[in-house]
Parts: C-alpha cells; structure tokens; sequence
C-alpha cells in the first residue's frame, strides 16, 4: 500500500474518534529544548563504545526488521545517560534492540536506588513456546540478554495494549519511549493517558514521526499515525509540538551514511 493510500485510510479511521482532551501541562517548553544540544559535547563516545560492545555480546550489532536501528540505539543510550531519569516506560518491545539499549544505560547512571523500566507491548515478547525473537534472527528472548547483561532486575515485561495499560495510572515516568507505528485512531486515543503518566518536566519520545506525512527518503514509507494524532490534537487546541531529531550524529546502519531517523522529542508551545 502507498503512503498516500495508507494516510488517506487512517484519517477517515481517526475522523470516526471521539474527540478528547491532552493536557500537555507536564511536556518541556518548546524553547527549553535545543535539538543541538542534544548530542552534543556529551563525551560519552568512549562509553558508548564499551556499552555497544557489551550488549553486542548479546545482541547483534546490525539493523532488525522491525526494530530500532543501531543509530536509534545509540540515540537513546546517550539520551538516558544524558537526562538519568529514574523511571523510564517503553512502548513496543518487539525483540528488546531499544529495551537493552535504555537498561544499559539506565544501570551506567549507576543511582544510589536502582531506576525502572517498564516495557509493554501487545504480545508476549518472551513467549518460551512461540520464541517470537527467531522470526527477527535473534537468539535470545528480550528477558534472557537482559539477564546476560546484568540487568534484568531494572526491567518489568508488561503484555498489553498501551492502551489498557496507560489510563489511570498512579505511577509517572521521566521518560517515555513510544515506538509502535501503530495507526493514527491508536495514537491519538494513546497519548493523553501517556502526557498525564509523564512526571512534569519529563520527557516524551516517539518514533515513526514523518513531519507532513513525507517519507525521510524519495519511495520510502511513512508511517501516518504519529504525525495525524498529534495534528488533530493541535487542530483541537492541545498546545503541543513534535521536534523532529532530524539527522543524527551518527549512521543509522553499520558502516553507512544515511543519518536520518523518524524519532521526535514533544514539547508544549
Ligand atoms: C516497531 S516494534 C518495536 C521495536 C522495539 N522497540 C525494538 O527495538 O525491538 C512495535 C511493537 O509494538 C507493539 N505494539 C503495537 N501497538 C501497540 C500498543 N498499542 N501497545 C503496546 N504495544 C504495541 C507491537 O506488538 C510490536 O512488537
């Protein structure tokens, strides 16, 4: 299906949603943030070596169908390590590339109380029957490389839809990773649970955000459903912003060139 095909049939799904309302009192100032910055004279790349080649004893140091590439690993290894939020949840598993990635760097803080990671996702991500991680050419479940790498303790596996896990929680989160590319009425109904989850001042980062709905490369895809939620959310007055990364400072494949990637921090105007 074509992405304008695909973006034309999850508008008409989300124009059948009941409106709602996103409080967005708890994301950063739009200009608290500086995408520039954000990478920026950090000195972390000698760490960052150490921990690419830990975690590539157990887990391959090579692009997954479906999972974050090496780039965005990176990307959120150095931005845990950056901001060192106590309580991190992550939505859409999969086969664990971002999940060891934001527990490595979550045990690098190395805080005095041990911070959390809740990782959901709609199925069964360490299922030992159907071992969901062979269809992706991994060999080891997301629960057993944490455990190879020191740090299953920090981790909590969840099995279900963000959407009956995120309402009505109690607990907040400094950051939230949201990374699903699931349709436009989805997100739309996902994120105000997840604003009102977030600890005010925290951060929230998706993935599969393509500014106008534009692929980042000519016949690439475009996932439509983070850039149509948050467009009907504004169009409904929610004060909200998505700052696209952009490029990031490092390849997104092993060995290449390209730089760009779909991840977007939030902010409120
Ligand atoms: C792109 S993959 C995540 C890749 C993963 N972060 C990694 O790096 O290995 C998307 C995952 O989100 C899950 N998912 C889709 N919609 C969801 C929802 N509403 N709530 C929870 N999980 C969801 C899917 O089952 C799938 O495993």
């Amino acid at each position: 299906m074509d992405n304008a095909l695909r973006r034309a049939l999850q508008a008409r799904r989300l124009s059948r949603e009941p409106a709602r309302e996103a409080d967005v009192s708890k994301l950063p100032k739009l200009e608290d943030i500086s995408l520039s910055e954000l990478f920026a004279g950090d000195g972390l790349a000698g760490e960052w070596e150490r921990a690419r080649r830990r975690i590539g004893e157990v887990f391959p140091y090579e692009n997954k169908w479906q999972a974050v590439d090496v780039g965005v690993r990176r990307a959120l290894w150095y931005l845990i390590r950056r901001w060192r939020p106590r309580s991190v949840l992550e939505i859409g598993t999969l086969i664990g590339a971002s999940t060891v990635h934001i527990a490595m760097a979550l045990k690098a803080c190395g805080q005095a109380n041990a911070p959390s990671l809740v990782t959901v996702d709609l199925n069964d991500v360490n299922d030992p029957a159907g071992r969901p991680w062979m269809r992706h050419g991994v060999s080891a479940s997301p629960r057993e490389m944490l455990q190879r790498l020191d740090c299953a303790d920090l981790v909590e596996f969840v099995t279900a839809s963000s959407l009956d896990y995120l309402p009505g929680r109690e607990d907040e989160f400094d950051f939230i990773f949201v990374d699903h590319a699931a349709s436009a009425d989805i997100v739309y109904r996902e994120l105000p649970p997840a604003l009102a989850a977030l600890r005010p001042g925290g951060q929230l980062l998706m993935d599969a955000y393509y500014p106008d709905g534009k692929p980042l490369h000519p016949g690439g895809v475009a996932a439509p459903g983070p850039h149509l939620a948050l467009r009907r959310l504004r169009s409904e007055g929610a004060g909200i912003a998505a700052l696209p990364l952009g490029a990031l400072p490092w390849p997104t494949a092993p060995g290449g060139s390209n730089r760009l990637t779909s991840l977007a921090l939030l902010a409120r105007e």
